[in-house]
């Protein structure tokens, strides 16, 4: 049978089984999960940042609780997260095609030709996403590069938290995900059926009774802005 490990939770001492994570052991622990819980160990919502630091280490980590196993004679802090004053607001429906992204980009985030290439936003990056790398692609342009360095985010906001500069790296690299989505992906089988309407190859009979179900136009999505 393992033995119990002995850890640090908020301030907490926690005695644990080593197999369970952070988050597994707060919450077996008896302490009420009001924050920092969402997926519930799924590594997918990104609520559960925390700072660690490892017994004998002097170095702290950010890293998602339910995605970290517990080690004896860790210290645990998770971290709150409050909504910056400065929030970005767009409209994708601005985006007509990939000729704007330039503008749009230096429009909504002009803050990010300001990056002084710290790292910060690696450093603190769960995911080990190279954050600092998609905030270039995006100022340079190139959009899809941008979009695939974002792809595995988890919007935890820490590189928002690390960075000096205000960036908000993570809503950059949401704006960039939305805006390739809304240039360049439509559903393909939507697309055949509308163009065999149009073409009368098929034919719709408006003569049977409507069924009220919601319907609505192909359109971007609604106007968005970060949190
Ligand atoms: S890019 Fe930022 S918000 Fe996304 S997972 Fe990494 S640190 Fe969290
Ligand atoms: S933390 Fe901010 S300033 Fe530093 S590299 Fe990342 S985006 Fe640039
Ligand atoms: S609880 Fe969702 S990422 Fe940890």
């Amino acid at each position: 049978m393992s033995e119990t490990v002995h850890l640090t939770i908020d301030g907490r001492e926690i005695a644990a089984d080593p197999t369970v994570s952070i988050l597994q052991a707060y919450a077996q622990s008896g302490a009420e999960l009001t924050a920092n819980v969402g997926c519930m160990g799924q590594g997918v919502c990104g609520s559960c940042r925390c700072m660690v630091r490892k017994d004998g280490e002097r170095q702290v980590s950010t890293l998602l609780a339910c995605e970290t196993r517990v080690e004896p004679g860790m210290q645990v802090s998770f971290i709150d997260y409050f909504l910056p004053a400065h929030v970005h607001h767009y409209d994708l429906k601005d985006l007509h095609d990939s000729w704007g992204m330039l503008d749009q980009i230096r429009a909504v985030f002009p803050e990010a030709e300001h990056c002084r290439h710290c790292s910060g936003c690696d450093r603190a990056c769960p995911k080990g996403l190279p954050v600092q790398s998609g905030v270039a692609f995006s100022v340079a342009g190139d959009i899809a590069a941008a979009a695939a360095v974002f792809d595995q985010c988890v919007m935890c906001n820490l590189c928002t938290l690390a960075c000096p500069e205000n960036i908000r790296p993570n809503h950059l690299g949401l704006f960039v995900r939305r805006s390739v989505a809304a240039l360049t992906l439509r559903p393909i089988d939507l697309m055949r059926r509308l163009r065999e309407v149009a073409s009368g190859e098929m034919s719709v009979n408006v003569t049977l009774p409507r069924v009220e179900t919601a319907t609505a136009a192909p359109r971007l999505a609604a106007p968005a802005q970060d949190r």
